[in-house]
């Protein structure tokens, strides 16, 4: 296993080179450890199905890559031998975890429940304004209506993540994210 998910570091390299909008390699790896970390609270999860799909929950994200049904993480799985039985379990995680395809839907198992939170927990806190704002910029957007993305989403997560552990680390964000709109509000009345 351990082979496999340096693989798969190798494989996220090279499938996000040159992206600085905040769905980057960097990205993944901080969604794998938080995942790593969160399912600690749950030895009974499947770690395997975790890190995998952790680790190539963005590879098919339709506003970077064009393809259906998971190509690009099946390309790597089957070239990994992964058998088709887990394919199809870490593809379902996959597919349960993005905010814009599920919005108010939570994953069913526990693996999903697990990868969507850590996930979440990337777009919230200290890292998450800066990654709304590396967003914005990119697209040609001003720090005053990049603002709304917080009241649109960034301050809804808190309350939907599925796991208690998730939730721990979560509320210590969210304060910060409500320190930062009010000073920001002092210094510039945005
Ligand atoms: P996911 O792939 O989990 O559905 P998104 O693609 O929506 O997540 O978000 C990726 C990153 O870009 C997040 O940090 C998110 O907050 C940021 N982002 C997404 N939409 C906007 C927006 N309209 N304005 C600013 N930042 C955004
Ligand atoms: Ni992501």
């Amino acid at each position: 296993m351990d082979n496999m998910i340096e693989k798969a570091k190798e494989y996220i390299e090279t499938m996000f080179q040159g992206n600085a909008d905040g769905h980057d390699v960097s990205h993944t790896l901080r969604v794998y450890r938080n995942a790593l970390q969160i399912a600690k609270a749950y030895p009974q999860s499947d770690l395997y199905v975790i890190s995998l799909a952790a680790l190539l929950h963005d590879v098919d994200d339709h506003k970077l890559f064009h393809t259906e049904n998971n190509a690009n993480a099946r390309r790597f799985l089957q070239d990994q031998n992964v058998d088709s039985k887990r394919i199809e379990q870490i593809c379902t995680v996959i597919n349960s975890v993005s905010f814009s395809k599920n919005r108010g839907r939570h994953p069913e198992s526990m693996e999903g429940k697990i990868v969507q939170d850590a996930d979440r927990l990337d777009a919230i806190g200290a890292i998450g304004i800066a990654r709304t704002f590396a967003f914005g910029g990119r697209n040609g957007r001003p720090v005053e209506n990049t603002l709304q993305h917080f009241y649109d989403k960034l301050l809804l997560l808190k309350d939907e993540m599925n796991t208690e552990e998730a939730v721990k680390i979560a509320e210590k964000r969210h304060s910060f994210m409500e320190d930062f709109l009010v000073e920001l509000h002092e210094e510039t009345g945005l």
